[in-house]
């Protein structure tokens, strides 16, 4: 508490003069001597960050550490078969990222070029990524679990000139095959996927892929064809370093853009500050390369700030439910950060396989991703941890390039499912509808007044719809579409999302999107997707589809429908109920009432409020009486 206090009032104090040394943590080929320069007035709008500054991310990650750690893991590696890992080191890693880079800069790639990653978790995820910034090309990583559909509309999004990517992905000992997508992908994307001329793939399972003369190059040769040296391009720090698709209530993902300059000195700050990892901990975040999580925990914070990152190619619960408390004692773990989605999944298989673990090396356990149950908070912290290890329930989001509220591990651990209290230097605040400030004691929406360097940017190729998305709502101010109750002693407690994104198992996700997706089958009229409470997901998917006139609702095509959306999104977007009906309850002028179709799946159809506007009552009997399927 006392850290946390004595850092907030520097910043109260002098705010410019406050980041401004907090960017002293990172090595600038060019100090900043401007702090920021931004306006969210949709009229004059620009967000910089130490403007006129210069750096690398890459030679931050790696070359800074050379003479002090050059022998020190950088990346613990533990496979999906718990028999195989590997840790690699500083210098080693700055080799590998090296000659990726060399790779990519001989086929013509360059600064400002847009680079997709569509990677297993293997250090040559991180590698990519690294070798990316270090020459200045903008990389975009695409979750594993995102479809050939998905991965070619980012492709054609963001203009990529080429993809890194592997033959295979091993996860909870199944196979993904992501060159076969990443072909598929760049075909669908037609001129699009032309313009793509290198398809850099890693070895992994050694599974027979296709390649393509001229455009496919195999990593684990091209590697050895390069030198191991490559110097890294001097960036502006508002020069982007990566985009990051994410979805929102409307159309199709957006790319949030991110630069390298407040990016990095954000994730470096809050890395340091809520982790403390020492000098010999090894420090593990669970989560994807494909998520910002993975990005600014994974990567860039750790790697920044020198720490023994661990990477985990696998899933919490392969081969059985002790593997990450295996993983834990084998590595000697000292914080570990997940999902709140994993520890309820855990904790479902009762305490028997965490006990069977010694856990000893544990200093600090942390959530992110989506609000955390008491219960399951309490099953972290007395269980798991042994009511030893503080808790940083950590809350953020993609657009904030890191976390902005949270515990700070010396504060009392005495509210379970609260993030607690803003980041030094962030100031959240809480509006009614209207926009209207509440004080004290009080529930609302989310918002920020001030800007904080690791804020996004833009949206790739569109900064209308950033601006139109971020900071109309409550204009001049950055609206984060999460609800959240302030309590009298000034804490924070994140109660969801406010506007149709869906939050599964801590993947968000586009109402609107698996709609679209829906629709797009020959045999739907229309459907509309709401959440619902699920014990383990946070919340599942559940889909009402009006089916096209004369089309037999059945099971089968129910099912089928459920497929669909798995192929059109990818796996990660499956819905968990298919609800046919007759039709959907709309307002005279046409709209959906949402909040009818949320309580009927909530399977609170007692609570429906006033129907009266409604075009067609009768429909709700209809659709209460299907949803008893569910039951
Ligand atoms: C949304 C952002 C931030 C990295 C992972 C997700 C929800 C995130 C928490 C938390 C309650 C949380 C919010 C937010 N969320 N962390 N600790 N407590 N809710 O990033 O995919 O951009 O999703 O996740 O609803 O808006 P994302």
């Amino acid at each position: 508490m006392r850290e946390r206090n004595a850092m907030t009032s520097r910043h109260v104090e002098n705010r410019d003069k406050f980041w401004l040394e907090e960017a002293g943590r990172l090595h600038w080929f060019k100090e900043p001597m401007v702090a920021s320069d931004v306006s969210w007035d949709a009229e004059d709008f620009h967000i910089r960050w130490y403007e006129d500054g210069v750096l690398n991310a890459s030679y931050q990650c790696l070359d800074r550490h050379l003479e002090t750690r050059g022998e020190k893991t950088a990346i613990l590696w533990e496979g999906d078969d718990p028999s195989v890992s590997e840790a690699i080191t500083y210098r080693e890693a700055h080799e590998e990222v090296c000659r990726m880079a060399n790779v990519l800069k001989a086929r013509g790639v360059g600064k400002g070029d847009r680079v997709i990653l569509y990677m297993p978790m293997t250090p040559e995820a991180a590698y990519a990524m690294l070798a990316c910034a270090r020459i200045g090309a903008v990389h975009s990583v695409v979750f594993g679990g995102f479809s050939p559909e998905a991965l070619a509309s980012r492709i054609e999004d963001c203009g990529a000139v080429a993809v890194i990517t592997a033959d295979e992905a091993r996860r909870g000992g199944k196979t993904v095959p992501l060159k076969e997508n990443v072909d598929r992908a760049i075909e669908r994307a037609g001129k699009a996927g032309d313009a793509v001329h290198l398809v850099l793939t890693v070895r992994v399972t050694g599974a027979k892929v296709g390649f393509e003369d001229g455009r496919d190059l195999w990593w684990h040769t091209s590697r050895d064809d390069v030198t191991k040296e490559c110097p890294s391009e001097p960036m502006a720090a508002e020069d982007p370093l990566f985009i990051l698709y994410t979805s929102g209530s409307t159309g199709k993902p957006k790319g949030v853009v991110h630069t390298t300059g407040g990016y990095m000195v954000y994730a470096s700050y809050t890395h340091e500050k809520i982790f403390e990892v020492a000098e010999d901990d090894v420090y593990w975040c669970t989560a994807d390369v494909g998520w910002i999580t993975g990005h600014s925990y994974i990567v860039y914070g750790p790697l920044a700030n020198g720490v023994t990152t661990l990477m985990f190619e696998g899933v919490p619960t392969y081969p059985d439910a002790s593997r990450m408390w295996e993983v834990v004692d084998k590595h000697k773990v000292a914080q570990i950060y997940t999902a709140p989605t994993a520890i309820r999944a855990l904790m479902r298989e009762g305490d028997g396989p965490v006990k069977k673990t010694s856990r000893a090396s544990l200093k600090l356990l942390g959530t992110v991703g989506e609000p955390i149950n008491p219960e399951a908070w309490r099953w972290y912290h007395e269980v798991v941890g042994e009511g030893r290890c503080p808790i940083v329930d950590t809350w953020w989001q993609t657009e904030t390039g890191g976390v902005l509220i949270t515990p700070l591990p010396s504060d009392p651990m005495t509210k379970p499912g609260a993030a607690t209290k803003p980041m030094p230097g962030i100031m959240p605040a809480l509006v009614d509808n209207d926009g209207n400030p509440l004080d004290g004691a009080a529930e609302g929406n989310l918002i920020l007044t001030e800007s904080w360097p690791g804020q996004a940017r833009g949206v790739w190729g569109d900064q209308e719809r950033f601006i139109q998305t971020y900071f109309s709502t409550y204009p001049g101010r950055y609206f984060t579409g999460d609800g959240a109750r302030r309590d009298e002693g000034g804490d924070y407690w994140i109660t969801g999302r406010v506007d149709d994104v869906l939050n599964v198992s801590g993947h968000r996700m586009g109402t609107a999107e698996i709609e679209s997706a829906l629709v797009a089958h020959p045999s739907v009229a229309e459907a509309a997707v709401v959440g619902y409470p699920h014990d383990i997901k946070g919340q599942g998917v559940h889909c009402y589809v009006i089916l096209n006139q004369g089309t037999e609702p059945t099971d089968a095509l129910a099912k089928t429908l459920r497929g669909h959306v798995r192929e059109e999104i990818g796996p990660v977007a499956t819905p968990d109920r298919v609800q046919l009906a007759p039709g959907l309850p709309k307002t005279r002028s046409g709209k959906i009432m949402r909040r009818i179709l949320r309580k009927i799946a909530e399977g609170h159809p007692d609570q429906l409020g006033d129907t009266s506007t409604l075009a067609e009552p009768q429909v709700v009997d209809a659709l209460i009486d299907g949803a008893k399927q569910f039951e």
